[in-house]
């Protein structure tokens, strides 16, 4: 795992932006995973930017979505393919027919799940795999104790993540109670991850997930299994990390290739 401590989220979403369009210069045709949430708006503004300013181009690029909440039509204000229209696709010249979410309406939700494994398997897998971190160590939706080599699936949610995410629902009763999410070993297949985890409020997961026991309790530390993991942390999230001069030690001594968003 290689830990990037920033100074804050804003100093954290710049860094990460500047990954993601260097592997889309690098490789117009990239596949990329992306995530919802919180977390990653500001690194999607500033990709926005950098296609008006710089003109980077994501005409070829392939997007698929980590998860979706059952039930929620694409046109619900809180369904994920919306908060990727709104935040991300509507702002770019990607191609629509491009991006995959997984449909939380399907009639048969397991033949989406495996539908969706063929999808990206199709696509040559995913190259960059962006994720956020729920409060209780899941990514995606992959809830504690999941397995850590679970495909696409559809998961319950935990009470945790349903408080966590009530607010943009008005409230807890109106929000679905599951989800369609990329599976643990799904994510682990991506040739590269990204992952972004800021504030307070994940100072424990973050720790778990890098310094605890690989264990399925906290499902992000599965990533501890991934030869290519990239943490972004601003200095709130990293908090607790025992470790933290060390990874800084290394920040500091990388040889130039092995610098980021150069
Ligand atoms: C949500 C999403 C995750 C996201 C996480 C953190 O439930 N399914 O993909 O990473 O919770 O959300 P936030 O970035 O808003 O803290």
């Amino acid at each position: 795992m290689e830990v990037l401590i920033q100074n804050n989220a804003e100093a954290g979403c710049l860094l990460g932006a500047r990954i993601i369009a260097r592997l889309v210069r690098e490789m117009p045709d990239a596949v990329l995973g992306l995530a919802t949430g919180r977390t990653p708006m500001q690194l999607y503004q500033e990709l926005i930017r950098i296609h008006q300013n710089e003109g980077l181009d994501f005409s070829r690029v392939t997007t698929f979505n980590l998860d979706e909440y059952v039930g929620l039509p694409a046109a619900h204000e809180q369904s994920y393919r919306r908060f990727m229209h709104e935040n991300l696709f509507r702002h770019i010249n990607i191609d629509p027919q491009r991006t995959h979410v997984p449909d939380g309406t399907a009639a048969d939700l397991q033949a989406e799940c495996r539908d969706y494994e063929r999808r990206i398997e199709g696509a040559g897998g995913i190259d960059l795999q962006l994720l956020g971190l729920g409060r209780n160590g899941h990514i995606g939706f992959n809830e504690p104790t999941g397995s850590l080599r679970s495909r696409t699936w559809i998961k319950i949610l935990s009470e945790q993540t349903l408080k966590d995410n009530s607010a943009v629902f008005g409230d807890m009763a109106h929000m679905p109670r599951h989800a369609i999410t990329m599976g643990v070993g799904t994510i682990l297949e991506a040739r590269r991850v990204l992952l972004l985890a800021y504030g307070p409020a994940k100072v424990r997961a973050v720790a778990e997930m890098i310094e605890g026991p690989l264990a399925a309790v906290c499902p992000a530390s599965a990533l501890q299994l991934h030869p290519r993991a990239t943490i972004i942390l601003d200095e709130a999230a990293a908090a607790a990390l025992k470790y933290s001069d060390h990874y800084r030690w290394i920040d500091r001594h990388k040889l130039d290739w092995q610098k980021h968003g150069m």
